[in-house]
């Protein structure tokens, strides 16, 4: 039995994000840019390879993004709100946006929002879904990849949906604050969601230092993780950023008991498992509370109505494409990384 006397620590010390390698001319010229001190930035190449699943495209908006979290080490800090690459940035983002649309389609007329949401999260659910087969036949190899690959998002989680807060009022808001908080462990260091991550990172081998991974993290990975940036960071995309987080919050309960029956089958202890053990507690809840702040806000504001599904779908879509990424891998005995993992030893053979 595990007792708060021997939980194990991670020490993160806010340090910025390890620069990567590049990976393609406009990822390299974005990083020469970056470089020098901000303000001279020349013309950029743009990414010719496809905006959400492409290594290019998806390391160049990622690393605009990362500007506004904990930035890049070596970095100038004053890139962030630099004319010249916020213009680049848009460019990219266009490019992100039209393709985002394409995969997302159309969307039903005169839906009820509630059963839209429900229905886009049953998936979670499914034998068939990736959690549930790596609950029941998982290898280590496969769970230490999919560690790495959610690590992108899980070591800064709750950070970009807190942008939320400043754009919403009254009951939107209140739902909003009320997720948020137990993201951050309601305020106590230790148990802030994104911690947890790097706990269960730890416990398993891994590094959860920020970022630390950030050159195995394959492009269509790194997009389902600029798509909330680029909602978070743009308040015409408010409704788009409710509609993702209730996305989120509503699929989560299933994969989150599945995660952790698979890590304890591998012989993981408690604390490696507690982040998915306090997800499966908290989302029961979590997910209530986030259809009533879908809900609320349009009630509020009705001609968002479209936006919070467009953001639950877009969701969906790279959840979707990410996780065929990787049953495709593992199907073919193929890492799923961009880098082979020099992978820690299982429980079992430590
Ligand atoms: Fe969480
Ligand atoms: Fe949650």
């Amino acid at each position: 039995m595990s007792t708060q006397t021997d939980r194990p620590r991670i020490v993160d010390q806010g340090e910025p994000a390890p620069l990567p390698e590049p990976r393609g001319d406009a990822s390299a010229a974005l990083m020469k840019a970056l470089s020098q001190p901000g303000g001279h930035l020349p013309d950029l190449p743009e990414p010719t390879d496809d905006p959400l699943t492409g290594e290019d495209a998806a390391l160049a908006l990622y690393l605009c993004y990362e500007l506004h979290y904990r930035g890049l080490e070596g970095v100038d800090d004053a890139w962030e709100w630099d004319p010249g690459l916020l213009a680049h940035r848009q460019r990219l983002e266009t490019a992100f946006e039209d393709r985002l649309r394409d995969e997302v389609g159309r969307l039903p007329a005169g839906f009820d929002l509630a059963e839209e949401l429900w229905a886009l999260a049953a998936g979670a659910e499914s034998p068939d879904a990736l959690s549930a087969r790596m609950a029941r036949e998982g290898t280590w190899s496969d769970l230490c990849e999919i560690s790495v690959h959610r690590s992108a998002y899980q070591r800064k989680e709750a950070d970009p949906h807190t942008w939320g807060i400043p754009r919403l009022a009254g009951e939107p808001k209140a739902r909003l604050v009320a997720i948020q908080s137990d993201e951050y462990g309601e305020g106590i260091t230790e148990e802030m969601h994104a911690g947890l991550f790097g706990l269960s990172m730890q416990g398993m081998g891994l590094d959860p230092t920020y970022g630390a991974y950030l050159d195995h993290i394959p492009g269509v990975t790194l997009s389902t993780v600029n798509l909330i940036s680029f909602f978070g960071l743009h308040r015409r995309w408010r409704g788009a950023l409710i509609g993702h987080l209730a996305g989120f919050e509503m699929a989560s309960v299933a994969p989150m008991r599945n995660y952790a029956t698979a890590l304890r089958r591998l012989g993981c202890d408690d604390w490696t498992c507690l982040f998915y053990d306090t997800h499966v507690v908290a989302d029961a809840e979590h997910q209530y509370v986030a259809v009533e702040l879908a809900e609320s806000l349009v009630t509020q504001t009705p001609a968002m109505k479209a936006d919070v599904l467009f953001g639950a779908s877009a969701l969906s879509a790279v959840e979707g494409m990410m996780s065929s990424h990787l049953t495709d891998c593992f199907g073919a005995g193929r890492t799923s990384l961009r880098l082979p993992l020099d992978l820690p030893p299982a429980p079992a053979d430590r």
